[in-house]
């Protein structure tokens, strides 16, 4: 007998209460968890991702339009995901508090959006902020959750691009989630009010790590009395509507994927540039979409 709807969900999405109902209310009802597609509540197909095989993807000249390609089109679009590295020792090769780098890494952030949505790239994910990040400076902890909270409230130009932005990470409600209320409201608001943009679609990882993602995916499956499969797990990821990643780019020397979105790049590119994440641009941004395009 299938499962009901309500198994193949994470909590974060009641914890959300925005897409998440809608999305669990799009699972047709001769569907069970496995299911690939699904309907938004305004009527828009979805997909949930298929593993780490590696897909053929959309190329600049055949996607449309300057607002970026449809994430949901019939060929799927680009998926970039960042790890921006490097605030901290931008800041201090400049003589600056390191929160000065965070600062600059936020409005950076904001120019590679507007860039990416010039790539047609479907999917941007973004690792803004790490499980592991809690044992940072209290202060400098607390200026980056103020920076979730100025990038989560940018709705205004992610309107005007097109694009729809949403959360990965530690549903709100779970025993170790951290995230204050102020930055789960501005997360619910933004996801609320670009709900309807059909472009790109930005991802932000906060309060995010892989491991974690997997364990809570697999204890679902098992909880709701599902095989351990790559069709459960995907079904019990976080975010299943992410496709898996093209690309990997992680900035500032690193060599390293540090926990971020493990069972979705499993078959990704990587680029490591040495340019820390306030100085990543263009040439940068080119050189992982060609590793993929
Ligand atoms: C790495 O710099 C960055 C972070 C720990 C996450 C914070 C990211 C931002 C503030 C960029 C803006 C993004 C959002 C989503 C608001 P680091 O401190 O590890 O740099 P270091 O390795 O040079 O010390």
């Amino acid at each position: 007998m299938p499962p009901t709807t309500n198994t193949c969900r994470s909590d974060e999405f009641d914890a959300l209460g925005v897409l998440p109902v809608a999305l669990v209310r799009g699972i047709g009802a001769d569907s069970d968890c496995f299911t690939r597609s699904f309907s938004h509540a305004d009527g828009r197909p979805g997909r949930l991702h298929d593993h780490y095989r590696v897909h053929p993807v959309s190329s600049a000249a055949d996607t449309n339009g300057s607002n970026g390609s449809d994430a949901r089109s019939s060929e799927r679009p680009l998926h970039v995901a960042i790890i921006m590295d490097g605030n901290g020792r931008w800041a201090a090769s400049r003589d600056l508090p390191r929160t000065d780098g965070h600062t600059e890494g936020e409005e950076n952030l904001a120019r590679v959006v507007r860039l990416a949505v010039t790539r047609n790239v479907g999917w941007l994910t973004v690792f803004g902020f790490s499980t592991e990040n809690w044992v940072r400076p209290r202060g400098e902890v607390r200026h980056i959750l103020g920076l979730h909270e100025k990038l989560f409230g940018r709705v205004r130009e992610l309107n005007e691009l097109n694009v729809r932005i949403q959360w990965i990470g530690r549903p709100f409600d779970s025993a170790a989630a951290r995230t204050p209320k102020y930055v789960q409201r501005a997360i619910r608001k933004a996801i609320h009010d670009t709900a309807s943009n059909t472009g790109m679609v930005l991802t932000v990882a906060f309060d995010y790590g892989g491991r974690t993602e997997l364990m809570t995916a697999v204890r679902a499956a098992r909880a709701a009395g599902q095989p351990i499969t790559p069709d459960t797990i995907d079904a019990h990821l976080y975010l299943p509507e992410l496709p898996p990643v093209d690309v990997m780019v992680r900035t500032s020397g690193e060599q390293r994927v540090s926990n971020f979105l493990l069972w979705q790049s499993a078959g990704s590119k990587i680029h490591f540039t040495d340019a820390a994440w306030p100085e990543f641009g263009s040439t940068d941004l080119d050189a992982a979409i060609a590793l993929v395009r």
